[in-house]
């Protein structure tokens, strides 16, 4: 937790990728017992978009990083860590952050991986501002890449019908004004892992043929139950955020919410008791991206000209772990 203090960390650049397939709810309906009035009605999502299946999670991250760095006005030897989060990585190892550094030819600035779920594009920002204050880095690319699509079953309607693939990145470093993070709250509760969780493939349950056969590989979700935690665990982490940053409700401009169902946004709305048009959703055209669903909120926001100079932005996530976490940010 961090109350206001005078130094703070901004984002001076932002970016993200989505692949090109995109797979609409008609195209679900011909897959598994499903409709597109119930998914539109129970998650808000019309489509999302779908990677090849020579692409992975880096892919995608290195292309939203570029872009990025490019709106940032810089190049990529003008960072000095790489940070990715993601749940999904090409590789349990190495990190997809060190793939991300070969793409982008980053020579051997450091790199690694956090695994916070949805939430982790906040928990890099925490991180990333302990290491720009206390001197260990000067401009971070941050970023938040998932491909939850290749760890989906098809055949599970209660599972295949919200995830999406896509990256985000952003530019972080310290502000030379009064704009930046001005607070932060995160948490977590390891007790309620196993509402959603991807079981085999890790040492609890390596791959082998077995667990591939019993589909331990793919993504299981309690949608139920993760549903109430987001909505009240949402609401805590705003709340308590807009407190540490000294703020009311009332002089929040927007609130960025992890997209992953239209019903837990609008609920996290509500109890910021703030008008839809304050309560950023772009979850009909991707669905649940995951990590890279509040970035690129930011950066379609900012494109769309929306975001002015000292606007008050609350980022608020809830995921796998499960983890929450939301930032105060003055624009
Ligand atoms: N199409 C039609 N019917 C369906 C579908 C579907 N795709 N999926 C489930 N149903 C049925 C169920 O079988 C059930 O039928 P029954 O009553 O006959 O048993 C009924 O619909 C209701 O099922 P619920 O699971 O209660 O449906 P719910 O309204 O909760 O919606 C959903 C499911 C969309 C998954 C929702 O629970 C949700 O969005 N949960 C939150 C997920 C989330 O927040 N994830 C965040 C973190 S993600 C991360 O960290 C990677």
């Amino acid at each position: 937790m961090k109350e206001n203090t005078k130094r703070r960390i901004k984002i001076r650049g932002t970016g993200f990728y989505v692949p090109d397939k995109i797979l609409t709810n008609f195209d679900l309906e011909k897959m598994v017992d499903t409709s597109d009035e119930w998914i539109i009605s129970r998650t808000g999502i019309k489509e999302r978009r779908i990677a090849s299946e020579d692409q992975a999670t880096s892919d995608l991250a290195v292309e939203a990083s570029r872009r990025a760095l490019e709106n940032a006005g810089l190049e990529v030897k003008d960072i000095d860590l790489i940070i990715v989060a993601t749940s999904t990585p090409d590789t349990i190892f190495p990190s997809t952050a060190c793939w991300v550094q070969k793409g982008l030819e980053a020579d051997h600035i450091p790199a690694f991986d956090i695994s916070v779920g949805c939430t982790g594009f906040l928990y890099g920002m925490i991180l990333a501002e302990g290491l720009i204050l206390n001197g260990t880095s000067k401009r971070i690319l941050q970023i938040g890449g998932e491909l939850l699509t290749k760890v989906t079953d098809w055949k599970d309607r209660n599972t295949c019908v919200p995830f999406g693939d896509a990256a985000a990145a952003a530019v972080l470093e310290e502000a030379d004004d009064e704009s930046g993070m001005l607070s932060y709250y995160w948490k977590a509760d390891g007790k309620l892992g196993n509402l959603l969780y991807q079981p085999a493939g890790g040492t609890r349950i390596p791959a082998t043929s077995q667990s591939v056969a019993q589909g331990l590989h793919y993504l299981k979700m309690k949608g139920n139950d993760v549903f109430k935690h987001a909505v009240k665990r949402m609401g805590e982490a705003a709340l308590e955020a807009l407190k540490l940053a000294g703020l009311n409700k009332e002089d929040v401009d927007y609130l960025i919410p992890h997209q992953a169902n239209v019903r837990i946004i609008e609920a996290t709305g509500r109890r910021l008791k703030l008008p839809p048009e304050k309560v950023y959703s772009n979850i009909h055209k991707y669905g649940n991206v995951s990590v890279a669903s509040i970035p690129i909120g930011l950066h379609e926001l900012w494109e769309e000209g929306q975001l002015k100079k000292g606007n008050i932005i609350v980022m608020d996530a809830f995921g796998a772990g499960f983890t929450w976490a939301a930032v105060a940010y003055r624009w």
